[in-house]
Formats: C-alpha cells, structure tokens, sequence
C-alpha cells in the first residue's frame, strides 16, 4: 500500500510533480514484426575472433553499471564499476543460468576489468538473475535491484532489492563494503501479470524479472520496469496468444524504495514475442526510448525475427509507443553469425547511445544452413561446447538516435563497455 513505516500517508517517491498517470499498454503488433529487416543501419558487424577475455575463471554474460540516481554512469575517485552474470567456466555454458552469481569488476579506462568479488553476501534466490545498480551519493549506499530465481526447472522468478552496500576506493581499485538487507519488491500478482503457474500450459518460458530502475524524468518518481508476461489463457506453444510478453511497470510507495506497487504494462507484444528482455530506458530529446531484447526463438508462429535489441518511442511512460525502424529492430546480429551476441544494454552516450553486449555463441548457424545449430550445441562434447561461447564482454557499439530511425554509426575496441578517449576504431559497422 501507499502508507509510509511511520504510518503516515506519504506522496510518492521523492519527486514534487504531478502525480504519474498510468494507461493502456501500446502493442507490438505482428504487422510490425512482419516488416523486421536486417539493414545496414541495423546490423552489427561480425565479431573479431580474438577479442580480449574480461575473466579466466567465470564466463560473463549480462552486464549493467553502477549508476547514479540521475541515471548517469557512476564514476567513483576514477573507477567505474560493472555488476554482470557470471558462472564458473567448469560448467558448460547451457548450465551457467542455474548457478548465476553477481560478481563486480572495476576499471578506469572501461576496458582493463579488473574483477572484484561477488555483489551479495546472502542474496535472495537460489540464484540472481539481471538487475540494476544505483549509487545515492548523499545517502553512500547502493541500491541493487535483482531477480531472485528458484532453482532450474522451475525458474520461479521474483523482484528484490538489496540495499546498504557502499564502495570502498583505493588506488588500487574497488572494494565492495557493508551488511546489505534484502527485500522482495515485486512479485507475478496473475491478473496484470501472468505467474509461474498460468503459464504452465504454454509450454514455452515464463518471465518476471530483470527489475531496471529509474528516476521519472520530470516528476522524480522512483519506477522500475521488468520483464513480464500477460495473462493471456494461451495453452500450448502452437497457440499464438501464448506469445505474450511484456514490459512490466513498478512504482516505489516509500522513500527507503522497500515497498513497491505493481502498474500496468506500458508496452505488449500479445501474438507476437514471448520475451521483452531487460527492458530500459534512454531519455533523449524529451522522448523516452525503451529498449528490450529478444530471442529469434520467441517469436509466435508465423512471425520470424532474429536475436536482437528491439526499440520503441514514446513521449511519455504511458504514451503510444511507436516501433523503431517501423519494425522495432535496432540492432540485429549478422546473418552469418546469428548468435555472436545477446543481452544488449543502451545507455545514453552524449546526444548518441553506447550499446554494450555479450559474446554468446560463434560459429553457430541457422538450421537451414546445416551447420551446427543452437539446439544442437548441448549434445556436443563440454569442451566443444565452451569453445564455441564467449562469455565475455563484446566489442560496444554507438547508435545516433533520430526520432523514430536509429543507426549504428560505430564499434568500440573488444572488450569496451565505456568508451574512454581514443578507443573509437571508427569502422561504419556494415563490414559484415
Ligand atoms: C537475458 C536473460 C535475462 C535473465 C538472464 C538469465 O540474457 O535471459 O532476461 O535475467 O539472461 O541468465
């Protein structure tokens, strides 16, 4: 409820503005998904073969940095610091989902990752699964948003928080420090958004995750969006409207940002993907630019799509988002490595936008093609398994952002999570 710890009717969040309206969710609708198209504006160039490795003992995958709350990069006494996936690299890659842990890494150029340790001591969930992480410098404590996940098969998924982390710097790098309280801030409620069990019948996967946090550009409201699905009653993986991702709203109802209360959906692609990964914003001219991923594999029947990061636009968090591109897509993986990279995250990057991603699985080929297909690697041996996945950070791109049109201009040197000066290789990114 909206009622503070004293007892007293608080207004929401920290911001004086009028208080947030919320509305009906826009559609991706499967005319635009029909007019997906790989351009040169939209397609990332193919990944060079020996790019740098971030870890030799854990594989990484997704990754966001600390930021303030402002949504600007953290940048403390020099050091930036990134919280990603990570997995021991014993495991072969399909196992890593289950034994996800948070680690940090720290650098001062957004290249030489030095890693830090793990980001949690006693997290929620048997294991974490993709959050966000923001500093309050007058408060100097970090407030981790996180999905807290039950074991595989289940995957049950839950929103938390945890807060009280602070950062210790040296010259010699960063050091995570403090007791941290965990909260759960969010969970599937059946009727806005599907749970574990309504989706049982769809036979495909289920998501409440990925809580991402913002602070409203005008009122200063304390929001999040995450990954959900809506209750659509589709029973089985031939029936379309089992394809109904989402992208999930939350509003903060206290200052210490423990309690939550679940909006509607702002954004539905009922008929047409069952996953709106790691949705989040890039604020731009006045115009909210909300990203999400997905997954070829989650296209409905009679749509196709490839691995990528979609994106739509709108003039407000509840307002008619248009799709990026006409389709949504805004940067694809290459036609003839389909899988090079996932979980891609936009951050603003003066008027442009620096994309960061993951190294997912080379040398992979769409079925058609007869090469080695995704559903094929884990019948190969471990060995050949882990030789064929990145696991590590991949080469960040730039995009410029005009209105409705976007375009990928460049690609930062392997291993670039933020751009430090001279890093721009300057290629067009249309070498595929
Ligand atoms: C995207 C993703 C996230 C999730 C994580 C699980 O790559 O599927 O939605 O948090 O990976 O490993």
């Amino acid at each position: 409820g909206a009622i503070g710890a004293a007892g007293l009717a608080l207004p929401f969040g920290t911001g004086s503005g009028a208080a947030l309206e919320t509305g009906e969710a826009s559609q991706w609708t499967r005319e635009h998904a029909n007019s997906i198209e790989l351009t040169d504006d939209t397609t990332a160039p193919v990944i060079d073969e020996n790019s740098d490795v971030i870890s030799d003992d854990y594989w990484i995958w997704d990754t966001w940095p600390l930021r303030y709350r402002d949504g600007s990069i953290a940048k403390i006494d020099g050091w930036q610091v990134v919280f990603s996936l990570t997995a021991s690299k014993d495991l072969v890659p399909g196992a890593r989902h289950n034994e996800a842990t948070i680690r940090y890494f720290y650098s001062r150029n957004g290249h030489d990752w030095q890693e830090g340790g793990t980001a949690f001591e006693n997290p929620l969930g048997h294991h974490q699964w993709a959050g966000s992480a923001m500093y309050d410098q007058s408060e100097d404590q970090i407030y981790h948003f996180y999905t807290a996940t039950s074991p595989e098969p289940e995957f049950r998924q839950r929103l938390a928080l945890g807060k009280g982390a602070s950062l210790r710097t040296s010259p010699h790098g960063v050091e995570l420090t403090g007791d941290q309280e965990h909260v759960i801030i969010g969970e599937a409620d059946g009727d806005l958004y599907q749970t574990l069990e309504q989706s049982r019948e769809q036979g495909i996967v289920y998501a409440f995750r990925d809580p991402w946090y913002f602070e409203h550009p005008e009122t200063g409201e304390d929001l999040v969006v995450f990954e959900g699905n809506t209750p659509t009653g589709g029973d089985s993986p031939d029936d379309p409207q089992s394809y109904n991702g989402n992208v999930g709203v939350m509003r903060a109802t206290n200052d210490e940002l423990t309690e939550w209360e679940l909006l509607p959906p702002n954004l539905e692609a009922i008929e047409v993907n069952q996953q709106l990964e790691r949705p989040h914003y890039v604020f731009n001219n006045g115009k909210w630019y909300l990203f999400v991923l997905s997954h070829e594999f989650t296209f409905a029947p009679g749509l196709s799509g490839p691995d990528a990061l979609y994106g739509f636009v709108s003039d407000s968090l509840y307002g008619e988002y248009e799709p990026l591109n006409g389709s949504g897509l805004v940067l694809a993986n290459p036609e003839s490595a389909p899988f090079q990279a996932y979980s891609w995250l936009a951050m603003p990057h003066g008027n442009d936008v620096l994309i960061e991603s993951f190294e997912n699985f080379r040398g992979l080929d769409d079925t058609s093609r007869g090469e080695i297909s995704l559903d094929e690697v884990g019948h190969l041996p471990p060995e050949e398994q882990k030789e064929l996945f990145g696991g590590t950070l991949a080469p960040s791109l730039k995009l410029q952002l005009e209105g409705t049109k976007t375009r990928i201009v460049s690609e930062l040197n392997d291993g670039h999570f933020l751009p430090s000066g001279g890093s721009n290789k300057g290629t067009n990114g249309n070498n595929q």
